[in-house]
């Protein structure tokens, strides 16, 4: 039946086996909805131009209209035998306007009909996603300013490295998933260009106004050159580079997630509704959506790197190759969006084991750079300052004891600059308050980070 498009040519129909493989219907009849609005676009400038009639663009539209209904109630009859989105909808237009819907495709192509198309989708699913981003940036604030003076241990190298308030571990993630929306949003730049009139490749012989067009469907402009917007498919690269990113701060989030709610850590517990049990272990509630999440950037690196190797060898300009293009990024926008749609109210319902994560922070010597920068201050340099307070540790590792629970005394045997005030430089308050910079964990400071990124993002 597709083979009605250009019959002409062909001496023998489509074997059954490479029709099947050669359609892309089973997957971009999602992209229906902008097929609809591209083609009413291409056809309202046709008849402007004086190149399709007013009585032909009035039945387009009227079909279309029906055609959307049929699509929107799930009985729009999809066939292989038509290959893809774009000739279903052609072919059910024609039957039901006639002759009007065989002149739709004047001055186009397949070519540039999907090519604008994916623009059309993944704008909307960027914006989407900036927004949830949104959301999940706000979601941490919340968590940041409930939690500016809980105090838990920082790490590096997963080993207790300097007390930190969990507020500002929070604002971290949000600092990356700032930068990700900031990514989203230059992206969308390079999407939002109207390919439609490139044709096949070479442009078309009627006079199109393809300003026009960009202008009715929202694009910001039009893509330059006509062999370039129907073979590139970098913005979709571009995006898919965007979501890897934002997963892998999602994995890393989880990975913490997951380490904090196991009972050796027992930093936080994550809601019921976001956990699953075991069928045979019945104590047992596992933390299978950071989990999840985390297996899931997997795929999303994939697809990035499907986007790369199709587009790597191709000539200019159209290549079939390009239809490839559909699955990975749809699925990267699929699991993106549901990821963050879970993730913004799982965050938020995160409670914390405050005393256990104090307790931990208590543990590892966490202050011990305070001590050093405090002999500095008295005049020690900072190289000898390390090297008493590694001796002060070493002590104190052999005692099983904290640096606190030294005596003035005992301290003052590792160097005679030690006074009383030394004390309140060893708690954990004086440890983070004393981190009083921009940028710094002191509660002081991440308070006034989230005031300023709400307002920001108009939180
Ligand atoms: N289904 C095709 C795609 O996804 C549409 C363009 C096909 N053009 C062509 N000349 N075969 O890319």
């Amino acid at each position: 039946q597709k083979g009605d498009a250009w019959s002409g040519r062909f001496s023998e129909p489509v074997d059954a086996l490479v029709q099947r493989y050669t359609a892309s219907v089973t997957f971009d009849k999602r992209l229906a909805v902008y097929d609809i609005q591209g083609s009413l676009a291409h056809a309202e400038m046709l008849q402007a131009q004086g190149i399709l009639s007013a009585g032909d663009y009035a039945d387009i539209q009227r079909g279309m209209a029906q055609i959307t209904n049929e699509v929107n109630a799930g009985e729009f009859d999809w066939q292989i035998a038509l290959e893809d989105v774009h000739m279903n909808i052609e072919k059910r237009l024609t039957d039901l306007i006639g002759d009007a819907g065989k002149r739709l495709h004047t001055g186009r192509s397949r070519n540039d009909q999907v090519a604008t198309d994916v623009r059309l989708y993944l704008r909307s699913e960027i914006d989407r996603i900036t927004g949830l981003l949104r959301n999940l940036i706000g979601a941490l604030l919340g968590l940041a300013d409930q939690h500016a003076d809980t105090i838990m241990p920082g790490f590096t190298h997963l080993q207790v490295a300097q007390p930190v308030t969990f507020g500002h571990h929070m604002l971290a993630y949000a600092e990356m998933f700032r930068r990700d929306m900031e990514r989203m949003t230059d992206c969308r730049k390079r999407v939002n260009r109207l390919p439609l009139g490139a044709a096949a490749l070479a442009g078309t012989t009627f006079n199109i106004d393809r300003e026009r067009v960009a202008k009715t469907l929202g694009f910001e402009g039009i893509c330059r050159n006509s062999l370039d917007a129907v073979s590139d498919r970098d913005f979709a690269i571009e995006f898919c580079a965007a979501a890897a990113l934002v997963m892998v701060h999602v994995s890393r989030m989880s990975e913490e997630f997951i380490i904090w709610m196991s009972p050796r850590f027992n930093f936080i517990d994550i809601a019921d509704r976001f956990c699953t049990g075991s069928s045979i272990m019945p104590q047992k509630k596992n933390p299978d959506v950071p989990e999840l999440a985390r297996g899931k950037t997997g795929r999303v690196n994939g697809n990035l790197m499907s986007l790369l190797t199709l587009m790597k060898g191709q000539p200019l300009a159209y290549n079939k190759d390009n239809q490839e293009d559909k699955e990975p990024l749809f699925d990267t926008a699929d699991t993106l969006i549901d990821t963050l749609r879970i993730f913004v109210d799982m965050v938020g319902a995160i409670t914390l084991k405050v005393e256990s994560m104090r307790l931990a922070a208590l543990e590892g010597y966490a202050t011990a750079t305070d001590l050093a920068d405090y002999l500095v201050k008295k005049g020690l340099p900072f190289r000898v300052a390390h090297e008493v307070v590694a001796r002060a540790v070493r002590t104190c590792v052999e005692k099983n004891c904290d640096l606190s629970d030294l005596t003035l005394e005992e301290m003052q045997a590792f160097s005679p600059l030690i006074e009383a005030d030394v004390m309140s430089v060893l708690t954990l308050e004086g440890s983070i308050s004393a981190r009083n910079h921009a940028g710094g964990t002191a509660p002081k400071q991440v308070r006034k980070a989230v005031v300023a990124m709400k307002k920001e993002l108009g939180l």
